[in-house]
């Protein structure tokens, strides 16, 4: 890896740590159908990164995996089975160009292929808003890209609307305005 690749994830680490610990998230959990919603924990992180590599055939970044692994709790959400498997998951990070709006960016949903399409990533997003709506965020965002039609539907019908179109990557930028808590 390059150098200033490499200093610049470094930067980025350091940022998020930081951003993330002050983060107001309320510590969850939550029943849909079979499934069990919850906040991160490290104990899902290698089963998260399987199922990453599994669905998105690349590899989670490497200072994201070293920043869950820290940081989950405030910037992960899970879905698991009854038997306590993972089956879904949801992470956020701060971008450079949104943190001083105080936005946190959602960056990857990702369902399992075998519960695919029974409204799971849905439901998880919804959770997520849950969890650090009334905190102190202003908003969530994620983006969609221009032929992902089901992260786009799962991200509107969770709250999420379009509020510009992205280049880099391209595709529909989506914000979930939340409230302030406290
Ligand atoms: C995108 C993803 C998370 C959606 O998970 P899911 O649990 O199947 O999504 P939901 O069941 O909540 O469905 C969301 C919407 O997509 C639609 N949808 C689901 N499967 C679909 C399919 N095979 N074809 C077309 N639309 C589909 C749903 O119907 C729903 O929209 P609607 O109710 O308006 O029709 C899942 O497909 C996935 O993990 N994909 C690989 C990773 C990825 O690309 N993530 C998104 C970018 S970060």
């Amino acid at each position: 890896m390059e150098l200033h690749h490499f200093s610049h994830n470094i930067q980025l680490w350091k940022m998020n740590h930081k951003c993330a610990g002050r983060i107001m998230r309320h510590y969850i959990e939550e029943q849909y159908e079979d499934y069990t919603f919850a906040t991160g924990s490290i104990k899902y992180l290698k089963q998260m990164q399987m199922l990453h590599a599994e669905l998105f055939r690349v590899p989670m970044l490497n200072w994201l995996v070293w920043l869950y692994r820290f940081r989950s709790p405030e910037l992960v959400s899970v879905a698991l089975d009854k038997e306590g498997n993972l089956v879904g998951y949801e992470c956020f990070m701060f971008n450079d160009g949104e943190v001083k709006d105080n936005i946190l960016h959602g960056l990857f949903v990702g369902v399992t292929e075998r519960v695919q399409g029974k409204g799971i990533a849905t439901a998880l997003r919804r959770f997520s808003i849950k969890t650090y709506d009334f905190g102190n965020l202003n908003a969530l965002s994620t983006v969609a890209l221009v032929d992902d039609i089901k992260a786009l539907r799962s991200a509107q019908k969770s709250g999420y609307g379009i509020e510009k179109q992205s280049l880099k990557p391209s595709g529909h930028y989506l914000v979930k305005h939340l409230t302030l808590g406290r």
